[in-house]
């Protein structure tokens, strides 16, 4: 089994476009070591043939040009995209599903009932895809069994609810219900390795811990370095919590948590926001992760599992 990160960036992506924060401001003028990020996504195959894309980005044609696996080239219109699976409704993760649209067949897509319904109506991505290759929903239960994805077999895939946010335009923004939220913990049997993926993690709960420590490699939230990183910067008044995820910094913070896992977990962090100071690759709070073994995603990377 193999996953390939094909962005590794949060919402607005690195550099944002109208952003002159340090990190974007300096990619821009090519001083700062650091790389150029696509917005949250990546793709799963068992079979190197069919692929399940891990949400769709704003992104994502530019993301399947980079990867010429995602266009196998069999017929006159084709796709190594066998289906998309959501772990939220946030825009950086479902706006991609626009770009899709030229399918010949309805898409199939697997979400939580929470993620369909803010799709179905605050972001109406159901009904305008109604009107070009429609979307075959098929919906995510959280009762802990493994989904039943064809195409990726014997790979076995459990989705679970997580702690953090909806997206800004759902009703629910504020008052997060279960399933909101997703991580998907991947386990191949072949090889008996399990990974854990959640580019949106608020707060740990026992269930996530739990779940987290069986797996051999996680790739996690990696969005902010501090809780006020958007506000000291004048970019925002919200802190880490409110938007939905738990800094790398501080008590109680990721690499608080990463390190309580096994010194042989692989740790990556994905989803990183343009504000974080991890981006730039001599900066002293990189120093800090290689420290404590903790890697950042970038856009490409492929993982063995
Ligand atoms: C988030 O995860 O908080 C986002 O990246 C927000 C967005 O896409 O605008
Ligand atoms: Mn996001
Ligand atoms: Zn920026």
């Amino acid at each position: 089994m193999r996953l390939r990160v094909l962005g590794s960036s949060a919402g607005g992506g690195f550099p944002q476009w109208n952003c002159n924060c340090g990190n974007c401001d300096g990619l821009r003028r090519g001083s700062l070591a650091a790389r150029p990020r696509t917005q949250s996504s990546v793709a799963i195959t068992a079979n190197d043939r069919d692929w399940l894309l891990v949400n769709a980005s704003p992104e994502v044609l530019q993301q399947i040009r980079e990867t010429p696996g995602l266009q196998p080239a069999r017929q006159i219109r084709d796709s190594g995209i066998a289906a998309v699976l959501l772990i939220d409704a946030q825009i950086d993760h479902c706006t991609g599903l626009l770009m899709l649209r030229e399918r010949s067949a309805p898409l199939p897509l697997y979400a939580t009932a929470e993620v369909l319904g803010d799709i179905g109506t605050g972001f109406p991505l159901t009904r305008l895809l109604g009107h070009y290759c429609g979307l075959e929903t098929r919906p995510i239960a959280l009762d802990g069994q493994p989904l039943a994805i064809p195409f990726l077999e014997p790979l076995q895939l459990q989705a679970l609810p997580i702690a953090s946010q909806p997206p800004p335009y759902s009703p629910f923004r504020g008052q997060a219900r279960p399933g909101d939220n997703i991580a998907l913990l991947l386990h191949n049997p072949l090889s008996g390795k399990r990974l854990f993926y959640a580019p949106g993690l608020g707060r740990i709960d026992d269930n996530t811990r739990a779940l987290m420590t069986q797996a051999d490699v996680v790739l996690i939230d990696g969005t902010f370095w501090s809780e006020d990183e958007m506000i000291r910067l004048g970019l925002s008044s919200k802190p880490a919590a409110e938007m939905g995820h738990l800094p790398q910094s501080g008590p109680g913070g990721m690499i608080e948590l990463l390190d309580s896992l096994s010194a042989t977990t692989v740790k990556w962090l994905i989803h990183i926001n343009n504000t974080n100071p991890i981006l730039r690759e001599d900066s002293p709070e990189r120093a800090v992760l290689d420290r404590h073994g903790i890697q950042v995603a970038h856009d490409g990377l492929e993982i063995e599992l």
